[in-house]
């Protein structure tokens, strides 16, 4: 697998196994042919304002835009003039009885919850409860352009509040619920949220995750926040503040089902989404109304090959971007029935999501790879015992697959029957990027294949020229595309700096990556200091700023090693300020970082040392300690090693 990081860029294995898409899958498919891909994807490259204004027309708009594109590098405007309303598009538009074909009694949301418990939403319902839901934050005097953080378990009501933000121009900022409430306050804090919505929990291998008391201990210092609407999901005994608190069901008794779609700005902000950078402070990703939509649309129609029977399962949370852009706008814009489970993967067993797929006709499986590592380790016969026959297509996000990942994908799951989409894309992408698409590119183990109609990658190298084929280098975005990134909230210069500047005219994607001689890429991992454990991004310097505010610490490093279910395990390197470290600090220290930031932070790994290796410059020879870390030798160069003796006495180190 593709995964080196360090050294040279060239000397990936080769991989040479080619699975062709089915016949019969061909045969149905939208795009059934690479002749037909080639043609949508020049065409597109070729007239890119043509392209998209032309597929436009798909959209609701309360006023037509006049323009398609303003680029004022690197800032996009899409659709200019334009009003639409991402709520109408997912809803509305298919409730009309125009509308073609009628979609108003089809599910939009098949919810199963941990316990097992159970509820459907048609268009019709779901509409109904968005509606409502919009007047309630009307009631509490949100407005067009005001901030909501969510912080929800993954019930049906967590797209019925981004619905109804969407609704009324609220922006909504979903904060993943593994997140510590030091991580809410932050976010709450960057964007100048004025209302919190939770639940009074969320369920977790029967446990009760505490989100409200959560939430509770991140208003102490959110200003801003002046409101907060409480799901009761758990029956978790909570204290509710008179005044600031609400329950989401009393608010709902009262609430009128009436509530037209605003008539918003193509431009107008949709979303702010906090990832990890380079940089300790997470940054708010921002994306905007109808290109986001439009982006989200057609490339849930082109990479899962949409058809109106299907039943679509992407097992992303929506605090994440796969769940924002795959389980709720993208899907719901198509007219899909979305299925929606709540819990963990092996509760009460480790063949829930099978029995899952089984129980309702899964047709679409979109997952990570970290999941099916997971699977492969648990075995076997958890898999075995279910049918599967339903299952017409296999997607994977977050991280590269490694090839045996893959194959035990095909054929365990797939029964080699069912294509695999393995989809490159970003929080700041918006939508994929890069998949096969299923009726028409054969797929490669291990490639995200090549670039949907209306992107063009290249790679470049460190100064920004192209490298020739079958070189690594840099993955850029050489146009703008309409569900890019609209900037970084509140932070356009860092926006520039991170995105915009070391290769001109390029969106620098932050990976490296590719491409062979058949024009297929292959994702190389990142180039500067993000670990992505479990398909989620994580900045180094996020967890060694959490490190060193623990009082007993003096400098700490982090870096990924290899993990064969994570992906990337987190190893930290840590020197203390006085007294001699021992285990009791090293689980405190976990349980610190648990605390800053959230449990798929906490350390794995955490070894003591006297000084950290550095170059004479000061600089943490990150290289150094990654082979440390992955316990392999150091076989690079050290010249520049300020001290030698630090390197053994990092090996004699042992957790
Ligand atoms: O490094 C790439 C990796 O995940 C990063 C984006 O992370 P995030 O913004 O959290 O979004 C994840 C879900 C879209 C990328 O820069 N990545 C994502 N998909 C793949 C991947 N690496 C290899 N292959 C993929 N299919």
């Amino acid at each position: 697998m593709p995964t080196s990081r360090s050294g040279s860029l060239d000397t990936v294995m080769q991989e040479a196994r080619r699975f062709p898409p089915p016949d019969d899958f061909a045969r149905r498919a939208r795009i059934g042919s690479l002749e037909a891909y080639e043609q949508l994807w020049n065409r597109a490259a070729q007239d890119v304002e043509g392209f998209w204004g032309e597929l436009a027309k798909e959209l609701h708009w309360f006023k037509p835009f006049s323009k398609v594109l303003e680029w004022n590098e690197p800032f996009a405007q899409w659709f200019v003039g334009g009003q639409t309303n991402v709520s109408y598009n997912c809803l509305d538009r298919h409730l009309a009885p125009s509308a073609d074909p009628p979609r108003a009694d089809k599910p939009a949301i098949v919810w199963e919850g941990e316990p097992g418990d159970t509820r459907v939403l048609t268009y019709r319902q779901l509409h109904r409860e968005v509606c409502q839901f919009a007047n309630v934050l009307r009631s509490l005097g949100i407005r067009a352009g005001d901030v909501v953080s969510i912080y929800m378990p993954m019930t049906p009501e967590l797209p019925i509040a981004m619905l109804a933000c969407a609704r009324i121009g609220a922006i909504h900022s979903v904060i993943f619920g593994g997140f510590s409430s030091e991580a809410i306050a932050d976010r709450n804090n960057d964007a100048r949220a004025r209302l919190v919505i939770t639940a009074d929990g969320g369920w977790r291998r029967s446990g009760k995750l505490p989100l409200k008391a959560n939430v509770d201990a991140a208003l102490e210092k959110s200003p801003t926040v002046e409101k907060c609407i409480v799901l009761r999901r758990v029956g978790n005994d909570i204290a509710m503040r008179p005044g600031r608190d609400f329950w989401w069901h009393e608010l709902m008794a009262n609430a009128s089902p009436d509530c037209p779609a605003e008539p918003l700005d193509s431009e107008h902000p949709l979303f702010i989404l906090y990832t990890s950078g380079s940089t300790g402070k997470p940054k708010g990703i921002k994306h905007t109304s109808a290109g986001y939509n439009l982006f989200v649309k057609k490339t849930t129609e082109w990479v899962f090959d949409l058809r109106e029977e299907d039943i679509f399962w992407c097992t992303a949370d929506c605090g994440w971007v796969t769940g924002h852009s795959y389980v709720v706008y993208g899907p719901l814009t198509a007219g899909a029935t979305v299925f929606m489970y709540e819990g963990a993967p092996n509760w009460p067993q480790e063949d829930r999501l099978w029995q899952l797929i089984e129980k309702y006709r899964v047709s679409i499986f979109y997952t990570a790879p970290t999941a099916i590592r997971a699977a492969i380790k648990w075995g076997d016969r958890w898999i075995d015992s279910h049918d599967l026959s339903s299952l017409r297509l296999l997607g994977t996000v977050g991280e590269g697959i490694n090839p045996e990942a893959w194959m035990w994908y095909h054929r365990k799951v797939g029964h080699e029957r069912c294509p695999i989409v393995d989809t490159w894309w970003q929080t700041e992408t918006g939508g994929i990027m890069m998949s096969p698409l299923p009726g028409a590119i054969a797929t490669k183990p291990g490639s995200c294949t090549k670039p949907l109609p209306g992107v063009v990658p290249a790679i470049v190298d460190e100064h920004g020229h192209p490298v020739e084929a079958g070189r690594g280098g840099w993955l850029v975005i050489t146009r703008p595309w309409p569900g890019m990134l609209r900037g970084i909230w509140g932070d356009d210069a860092r926006y520039q700096e991170q995105y915009w500047s070391k290769s001109r005219h390029n969106y620098l994607a932050g990976d490296n990556a590719r491409c062979d001689a058949d024009g297929y890429y292959w994702i190389m991992g990142r180039i500067d200091d993000v670990l992505n454990v479990s398909g989620h991004r994580l900045s180094t310097i996020e967890i060694e700023s959490a490190l060193v505010s623990h009082p007993r610490v003096a400098e700490a490093a982090a870096v990924g090693r290899p993990d064969e279910v994570k992906g990337e395990a987190v190893a930290v390197f840590v020197t203390v300020k006085n007294g001699e470290p021992d285990d009791a600090l090293r689980q405190e220290l976990k349980r610190h970082v648990r605390k800053e930031i959230g449990a798929l932070a906490q350390p794995d790994d955490i070894r003591f040392t006297s000084a950290l290796p550095k170059t004479r410059s000061g600089k943490i020879m990150r290289r150094l300690l990654r082979d440390i870390a992955a316990g392999k030798e150091t076989v690079g160069d050290t010249t520049t090693l300020e001290d030698y003796s630090v390197l053994a006495k990092l090996r004699e180190q042992e957790e």
